[in-house]
């Protein structure tokens, strides 16, 4: 089993240790509840690096609500176990207080690329994230970190954040791993009932076609209007996004260029799940 290390002082003394041996340190940042997704970014690490820690943290301030940091599953035992088998070398799991001291009245803020898509429908939430993970790479000290594409605006976020801060940090992105129907895997999808399951693929197909039709010339409005009528059709509440975005920057795009993404955010029963494909 990895041993599981609580305290900053515990996981820097660790890290300094294989610092000092001349070793590569790898980090994968998660909250936890953990499934193929983030075994592979785990897997992808172990390649990588020398040695591997994987954070377990749920963050309480990258959520909009109490209700929902409540929700939040919390399986460290399971979690353990599933990194013992890929190899890790250290859980680096605090407490709250641990991350958050009293006194603790620092916020990173991202501009720009945080603003439009998650963060127009969750205030807050990258500011929640810069921070907690600024704090993740100091308390860890490590070379690389590695962070799924899936969540495709906080993988821009953090490397604005590495960037703008000089944090010697190297920032590894993973790909979306997918369900074989094409459901991009995500803690959230334990929530879906068994025909929410069944249904829940319409948004991935509904992107794949526009994108689809992008390429084949449809013009990009017309194209993400019938996607977006096509995830409702199929039984999604609502779709909070569907948009064309460059890759980037995440700047709105009119047309096909060779850099754009389609990013979506879209509820079932409840469950908002997110997705983003390369166009
Ligand atoms: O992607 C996540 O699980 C979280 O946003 C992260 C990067 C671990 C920060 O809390």
């Amino acid at each position: 089993m990895p041993q599981v290390l609580r305290t900053v002082a515990e996981v820097r003394a660790r890290v300094s240790g294989w610092k000092w041996a001349g070793e590569s340190v790898g980090v994968v940042p998660t909250m936890g509840a953990l499934h193929e997704g983030h075994l592979s970014l785990a897997r992808s690490a172990r390649a990588a690096c020398d040695r591997v820690v994987v954070t377990i943290f749920v963050n309480p301030k990258q959520f909009n609500s109490a209700a929902d940091l409540e929700k939040y599953p919390r399986t460290e035992e399971r979690d353990a176990a599933l990194l013992a088998a890929v190899g890790v070398d250290a859980i680096f799991a605090p407490a709250p207080e641990e991350v958050y001291p009293p006194g603790f009245a620092t916020s990173v803020s991202v501009a720009g690329v945080s603003e439009p898509l998650e963060g127009a429908h969750r205030p807050g939430h990258f500011d929640g994230v810069a921070t907690v993970v600024a704090k993740l790479f100091g308390m860890t000290m490590a070379d690389r970190a590695f962070f799924g594409e899936k969540d495709w605006q906080q993988l821009m976020v953090v490397r604005r954040l590495v960037a703008d801060l000089n944090i010697p940090v190297e920032i590894i992105g993973c790909p979306t791993v997918r369900e074989a129907d094409g459901l991009a895997m995500s803690s959230r999808n334990v929530r879906l009932s068994e025909k929410g399951r069944a249904l829940a693929p319409a948004l991935h197909r509904a992107m794949q076609e526009a994108a689809q039709a992008m390429r084949a010339g449809t013009a990009a409005p017309q194209a993400l209007d019938a996607a977006r009528a096509a995830v409702l059709t199929a039984g999604y509440e609502a779709v909070d996004y569907l948009e064309l975005r460059s890759a980037d920057l995440l700047q709105p795009m009119e047309r096909l260029n060779g850099d754009g993404r389609l990013l979506a955010a879209a509820t079932l029963e409840g469950v908002r799940l997110i997705d983003n494909i390369p166009v």
